[in-house]
């Protein structure tokens, strides 16, 4: 693609013309953002860079050994790797409110973060995969009084705290054109292909309180159900799609006896940016087969529900 080679060309020379001698940190989240804008970054200035990946504990199946793997052993980009989630999961536990789930992960993620670079001795420069629409959503809705609908926890805070500047190469980009320059990276098409992930992650994937028996539960459940998808190859028509752990204990029958278990609500939508989207219309022997699937596969699931909410008025997430 003749822009994204641009494109590259000139990030890179405006990168190490703003970053110079300096060090630069990247907060990696698993997803295709922030991982696109450190492959640039380190191409850009190299060891200059050092990663940090901050496991909160709220990630999907194997995430966090895709992400080492690609960084490590695939690029050889200096990545810290910290599994927080004993604080993360600790400090959240009896939080049922998804502002308050946001702001928990938010603050967390900002104290981890800090001592991780205070360890490695400090960086002059924060990276960060803030993409176009990112940078208009934290600003306020044209018109109207400033409302908040979500706060997304991937802008602002840290760097006046840190006394760090900001290098954000991927700010003028959509999404799409982020999944072009990361192939023009030579990123691996499974990962730049990638639906995106929440800053908070599975936190907001499980409506109520959040404990590790859900979280293992939900994690299986939406492994099942990616794997479906792209095993019939629909996953690169779909914008988003996840499964969702009720709080809510419903009865069933198995074999000759009672079940009392959890729901699982599967959500897929296509959009083009996130900010409106329509629910993906699978045909119901997909849903049905999905079902039997994560019922057979995950103990502790009887019941499977498909939200058919577009958005608005829904959201994407469930809260
Ligand atoms: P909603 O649920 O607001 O989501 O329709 C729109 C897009 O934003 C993602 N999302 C978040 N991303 N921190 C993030 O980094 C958040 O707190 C957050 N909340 C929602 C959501 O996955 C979807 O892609």
């Amino acid at each position: 693609d003749w822009t994204m080679r641009a494109f590259r060309e000139e990030e890179i020379a405006k990168i190490r013309q703003q970053v110079g001698k300096g060090k630069v940190i990247c907060g990696l989240s698993g997803g295709v953002d922030s991982a696109v804008a450190a492959v640039l970054i380190h191409e850009a200035i190299g060891d200059q860079l050092t990663c940090v990946f901050v496991d909160h504990g709220l990630l999907r199946l194997d995430e966090a050994k895709t992400v080492v793997d690609l960084f490590r052993h695939h690029y050889n980009i200096p990545l810290v790797h910290v599994d927080a989630s004993k604080q993360f999961l600790g400090e959240l536990e009896g939080v049922t409110d998804p502002e308050t789930k946001r702001k928990t992960i938010g603050r967390l993620f900002i104290e981890v973060f800090e001592q991780e670079a205070k360890k490695i001795g400090g960086a002059d420069f924060l990276a960060q995969g803030t993409l176009y629409p990112d940078v208009i959503e934290s600003v306020s809705f044209t018109g109207g009084p400033s409302v908040t609908i979500k706060s997304h926890h991937n802008v602002g805070g840290l760097p006046e705290r840190m006394n760090m500047k900001l290098v954000e190469p991927l700010r003028e980009l959509f999404k799409d054109e982020v999944r072009k320059l990361g192939r023009e990276l030579g990123l691996p098409e499974i990962f730049v292909g990638r639906h995106p992930f929440p800053g908070p992650g599975l936190a907001i994937r499980c409506p109520g309180d959040i404990t590790r028996d859900k979280l293992d539960i939900l994690r299986k459940a939406d492994a099942v159900y990616i794997d479906q998808i792209r095993k019939h190859g629909l996953y690169d028509e779909i914008w988003q799609a996840f499964a969702v752990l009720l709080p809510v204990k419903t009865v069933g029958v198995m074999g000759d006896g009672r079940t009392y278990d959890y729901v699982v609500g599967l959500r897929a939508v296509t959009s083009t940016d996130g900010m409106t989207a329509d629910f993906y219309q699978f045909d119901m022997k997909f849903l049905g087969e999905t079902a039997t699937r994560i019922i057979n596969e995950v103990k502790g699931v009887n019941r499977v529900v498909y939200d058919v909410t577009s958005k608005p008025p829904g959201t994407i997430e469930w809260e």
